[in-house]
């Protein structure tokens, strides 16, 4: 059977940057640490007065298309998974499929196109589909472009205000790929739940400390669930587990959880047994307060331990070094993770192909999603390929005045003008507003 799998990926990051201990602390009369240490973020991306979720996706899918050397012919699908979208009926895809026919001969007048919507777990869905679709066997020998757009801003003053960002991830998924394979085995863990919605409104309602204890139940859930299916899971199974961040400080939380659970009944706990003892078991304890604060106890030893933290300083830490600079691309979340530990192992000189990660997605409403990657062979050259770096360093630094500035020029219910901090140079841009209040774009030489 052939291999289905993501075979190239390029990110768009939007290029205005509001840095949290430095602006967004003083304003707010908090600790920078708070954002540093606690949430683990240093700066979010923002959009530019003339970027928005289909410029932002589009330039990712130009520069994968171009580096890629294909042609409209090529590709079957595009999907795009996003919950910023401003249109209830056309899909952002078909935006974006319009600006890629300004630039390229030929069009995608016969590939399927659509958007995907399950809060951050839709760009992970989204591969799916075209994976499905590859080994359905309906594709004619074409690939599907998968581009996961967000610009996820709150309001400001709530909460998640400190956790925004803007930005784009376009992923080419194909037969035989050169970056990473997809595991047959998935795991979910699906509930109805109210930790994060936008019942037709742009700025979310967000229930923050709940979502934080969603994100966890719906994680363990997906990962027994993959279990069941896949075989039990050892700490030394995986070389990196990206998952969904939306900000590190909650990945932090979620890694501990799940070193918990793969390490139950391993020589892993036995031998940490003599330092802080056996995982407390639910059938040993009367009442469920005693276990709880025995748990409470052993994960806070467990954390202290060598194990854990070479653990999560090899495993988990590489896959949050793109989010701590650019904040949460809701849907681009978990394949930045992904993207941010291959980053670390190229410039490690890591010998990857073959070795496997462990991929955890998730979406507020709420659903987990597990799944295995093995890398690919020629992981190394489209790694080295990409300038994830140079875009985040060119981005405008805003002062808080001017931050707030361009929040309000992209909140919908404002009209806003604003000046551009940057010059779009060789990509689209947002170009006005046309006859039927739909968005124009335009390719800038
Ligand atoms: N130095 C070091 N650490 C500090 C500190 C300081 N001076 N001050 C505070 N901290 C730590 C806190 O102890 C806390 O860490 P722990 O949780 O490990 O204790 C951390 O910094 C954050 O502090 P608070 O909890 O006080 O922060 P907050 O209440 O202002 O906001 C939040 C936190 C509720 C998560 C908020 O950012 C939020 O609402 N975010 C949006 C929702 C979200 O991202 N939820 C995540 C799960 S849902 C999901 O994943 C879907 C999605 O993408 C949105």
């Amino acid at each position: 059977m052939t291999t289905v799998g993501i075979d190239a990926m390029e990110i768009w990051t939007g290029k205005l940057k509001l840095d949290l201990p430095n602006t967004f602390a003083p304003e707010k009369g908090e600790d920078p640490e708070k954002y540093t240490k606690g949430l683990g973020l240093n700066a979010s991306s923002f959009p530019d007065s003339y970027e928005d979720i289909v410029t932002m996706g589009a330039n990712a899918a130009k520069k994968l298309m171009d580096r890629k050397g294909l042609e409209p012919d090529d590709i079957g699908r595009i999907d795009v998974a996003t919950e910023s979208s401003f249109d209830n009926s056309k899909p952002i895809s078909t935006y974006i499929a319009g600006c890629l026919e300004q630039v390229y001969e030929g069009d995608f007048h016969h590939a399927n196109k659509g958007e995907r919507k399950f809060a951050c777990i839709a760009g992970t869905q989204s591969i799916d589909d075209a994976y499905n679709w590859i080994r359905a066997g309906r594709n004619r020998g074409r690939a599907a472009l998968v581009i996961a757009t967000d610009t996820a801003l709150y309001a400001r003053g709530d909460a998640g205000e400190a956790t925004q960002g803007a930005g784009a991830v376009a992923m080419l998924i194909d037969e035989d790929p050169d970056l990473v394979e997809l595991s047959m085995e998935q795991g979910y863990g699906s509930a109805d739940e109210t930790d994060f919605l936008k019942p037709n409104q742009q700025f979310p309602s967000v229930d923050g400390k709940r979502s934080v204890k969603v994100y966890l139940a719906r994680m363990r859930e997906a990962l027994e669930d993959f279990e069941s299916v896949a075989g039990k899971i050892h700490p030394d199974d995986f070389a990196y587990g990206p998952f969904h961040t939306p900000f590190p400080g909650m990945v932090r939380k979620a890694a501990l959880l799940a070193y918990r659970h793969i390490i139950r009944d391993t020589e892993v706990e036995e031998e940490l047994a003599e330092e802080i003892g056996r995982q407390p078991r639910q059938e040993a304890f009367d009442d469920d307060e005693a276990f709880t604060e025995a748990l409470r106890e052993y994960m806070d030893a467990l954390k202290g331990t060598e194990q854990y933290q070479d653990w999560y300083g090899r495993t988990i830490e590489p896959t949050l070094g793109i989010s701590r600079d650019v904040g949460n691309w809701y849907t681009g979340s978990v394949h930045i993770a992904r993207l941010s530990a291959l980053m670390h192992a190229a410039e490690q000189g890591e010998d990857l192909a073959g070795q496997r990660l462990l991929v955890g997605s998730y979406g507020s409403g709420a659903q987990a999603e597990i799944h295995a990657e093995t890398v690919c062979d020629n992981w190394l050259e489209e790694v080295e390929a990409l300038d994830v770096q140079e875009q985040i360093d060119a981005r405008y630094d805003l002062s808080w005045a001017e931050y707030e500035e361009v929040h309000d020029r992209h909140n919908h219910e404002k009209d806003k003008e604003l000046e551009e901090f940057t010059a779009p140079e060789n990509e689209f841009a947002f170009d006005g507003w046309g006859r039927m209040g739909e968005r124009k774009y335009r390719y800038v030489e």
